[in-house]
């Protein structure tokens, strides 16, 4: 293997001491109310290392479990409650939402310096128009700060997003623009994918297919991220061939301990960002 490792769970671990440091110092406790609906397996599993990682740096973590048959009405109104909680700071609702539920809808209903996921219309608006203090969703934001470890001025870098989601690929395309990267978003309808993909310079895999991205995928000298955590029944596999990939990039990160310690550390970093604003004004 040639490409170096971006750490993510080493990055993670000294950006949640240096939050716990910071809330040690203030007498009341940041407040994060954690909503899932139904019981989708993984979601369930993220939402516990949420709550964890909450609790082993001093965010009070409210979980609210509801039934897979939670009326929009219902889940609204909890929203609506939660908004006008002063000792809860942040709102996250995990997604995907039951089917029956209209996602654009709850997220709306969130209040926006509460909105610690970044996925409220004025936060994605706000990225785009740049406007200071906005919140950015985590997986994008986490991945900005796993390249800022390579050291590497990104002005000017051609970066390709292969996946369109609103959770990571668009947010993700505006952060790198923000940064003078020159962006190329692609997704599943989009011709001479490799071709493409031979040209970053910041390869993002974000499209949830087990290992689809190879080696010839990636240009010499990348910097490979991958977003992909997929269970297959050869284990937890990203959306990059790491073995192939390693040989060619100059940097990568690994499935798991890349960018997923990275999105759990920026939702603390947005709880604790939302609890010094609201403790500010
Ligand atoms: N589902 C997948 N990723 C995320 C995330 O970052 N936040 C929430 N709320 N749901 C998700």
């Amino acid at each position: 293997m040639t490409a170096q490792l971006l750490n993510g769970k080493q990055l993670a671990a000294d950006i949640r001491s240096r939050l716990k440091e910071k809330i040690a110092g203030f007498a009341a406790a940041p407040g994060l109310a954690v909503i899932l609906v139904g019981n989708d397996p993984a979601s369930e599993i993220y939402i516990r290392a949420k709550q964890k990682a909450c609790a082993e740096i001093g965010i009070r973590a409210e979980a609210f479990h509801l039934p897979e048959n939670t009326s929009q009405a219902e889940l609204t109104h909890l929203i609506n409650r939660l908004n006008n909680t002063p000792e809860i700071n942040g709102i996250l609702v995990q997604l995907p939402l039951p089917r029956h539920l209209n996602e654009k809808e709850i997220l709306l209903a969130v209040a926006p310096e509460k909105d610690v996921d970044g996925f409220h219309p004025y936060n994605a608006g706000s990225i785009i128009q740049k406007r200071a203090g906005a919140f950015a969703p985590c997986t994008p934001k986490g991945i900005l700060r796993l390249l800022d470890t390579t050291g590497k001025d990104l002005n000017g870098l051609n970066a390709v997003i292969v996946g369109r989601s609103q959770i990571v690929g668009m947010p993700a395309a505006h952060l790198l623009l923000n940064r003078n990267c020159t962006v190329t978003i692609t997704h599943s309808h989009t011709q001479n994918l490799q071709k493409i993909c031979q040209t970053a310079d910041i390869l993002i895999a974000a499209l949830g297919k087990s290992e689809f991205i190879t080696g010839e995928y990636v240009k010499p000298g990348a910097i490979v991220i991958d977003v992909g955590i997929n269970r297959t029944e050869n284990g937890l596999k990203g959306d990059v061939n790491f073995a192939e990939a390693a040989e060619i990039a100059s940097y990568i990160t690994p499935v798991p301990g890349g960018v997923g310690p990275m999105t759990i550390a920026m939702l603390l970093e947005n709880t604790c960002e939302a609890f010094f604003k609201q403790h500010r004004s």
